[in-house]
């Protein structure tokens, strides 16, 4: 076995929000990250502590020449289209990048005896809930193409796991939130469509107001409730879950939540205390497939993984969140 000084992970889609957090937190705990990225999405600037392999998952030529050419330890996948609404007008993009492209990493990774599979799952895999907090054994029931595509994923690799020499754990995160303001690392999507930084470009005047999409749920504000995790909670969860493969762990499945949430409204609130600005708002009707209630229960991790949410209040998270923000609009107005 390797020294942890030794140890290469290949993070692919290491330069977009997650995947940047995790390059950084990997190389803290000393490993030696490598990221390969085609940068739809992603920022070249935001891979800092690691060697920037700039392609795609697509090309399997060039995985099998970073296989052979870089002793990988393993792998870990954040490489993926994220926007829901986006997936139901183009569901082909999705399937395409998201599950195809997905398949032709792992058949790589089966081919050069790379055995070790982290997957960025989600809790969209659940659909409506059932019943709250969602544990594991929740049905799975997918409403939309991108839960799909993430869910073809997790069959394909309990389907790998049982048939090569192939080990995974997939990680189902409920809202990833927060930032590594100090690292200058945090969530700059192209549109934006996750609430808190969509409620922070609102606090700054970049929206004109931010949209509640129903005040009428059965939770004690009437908005809707989500559970937040703070992204640096994501990453140690990740080293927490290969460490155990490493060591003799079964492939297997964790939700990645706190066990409690939000409201749209505490955040809106928590914003403009955390700010000290205004956050116009609109109260607007339910959007159809938006529950009430999204909490993940995540006893499982705690238990087998030993992880516990270290930086997940909202507080900490929008505080966070926020200094990253202010950081990256110096940063474009530098560029301009
Ligand atoms: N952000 C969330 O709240 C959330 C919640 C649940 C699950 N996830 C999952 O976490 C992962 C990371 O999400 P994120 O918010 O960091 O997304 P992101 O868009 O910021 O990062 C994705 C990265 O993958 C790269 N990429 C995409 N397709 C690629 C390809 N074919 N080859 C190489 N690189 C490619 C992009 O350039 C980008 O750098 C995704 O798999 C997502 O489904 C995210």
């Amino acid at each position: 076995m390797h020294t942890k000084s030794q140890q290469k992970i290949l993070i692919v889609g290491g330069a977009g929000y997650i995947g940047a957090n995790m390059v950084h937190c990997a190389k803290r705990a000393g490993y030696i990250p490598i990221v390969l990225d085609n940068l739809s999405t992603g920022h070249r600037e935001a891979v800092k502590d690691a060697e920037l392999i700039i392609g795609d998952m697509r090309d399997s030529a060039l995985l099998e020449r970073i296989f052979s050419t870089h002793d990988i330890a393993a792998v870990m996948h954040f490489a993926s289209y994220i926007q829901v609404g986006e997936s139901v007008i183009d569901p082909a993009k999705y399937y395409e990048n998201n599950a195809a492209a997905t398949l032709n990493l792992m058949r790589a990774m089966v081919k050069c005896h790379v055995k070790y599979f982290i997957f960025s799952s989600t809790a969209a895999v659940y659909g409506e809930p059932v019943y709250t907090p969602i544990d594991e054994k929740h049905p799975i029931a997918p409403i939309n193409p991108y839960g799909h595509s993430k869910r073809m994923v997790e069959q394909m690799l309990e389907d790998f796991s049982r048939s090569y020499d192939f080990k995974f754990t997939a990680l189902r995160y409920f809202n990833a939130a927060g930032a590594n303001p100090e690292e200058k690392l945090g969530e700059r999507h192209e549109p934006e469509t996750h609430l808190i930084p969509v409620v922070l470009q609102a606090a700054d005047g970049k929206r004109k107001a931010i949209t509640v999409y129903g005040t009428d749920y059965a939770t004690p504000d009437g908005t809707g409730i989500r559970d937040y995790i703070h992204v640096t909670d994501l990453c140690s969860a990740h080293l927490l879950a290969l460490e155990a493969l490493w060591k003799g762990a079964k492939s297997n499945i964790y939700n990645l939540s706190t066990g409690s949430g939000y409201s749209v409204q505490q955040v809106i609130d928590t914003v403009r205390e955390v700010t000290g600005r205004d956050v116009p708002v609109v109260y607007g009707e339910r959007r159809s497939g938006d529950p009430a209630v999204l909490v993940g229960d995540t006893s499982h991790a705690v238990r087998e993984l030993g992880w516990k949410p270290k930086y997940s209040d909202l507080k900490r998270i929008i505080s966070d969140a926020w200094k990253a923000y202010l950081i990256f609009q110096q940063m474009e107005e530098v560029e301009h």
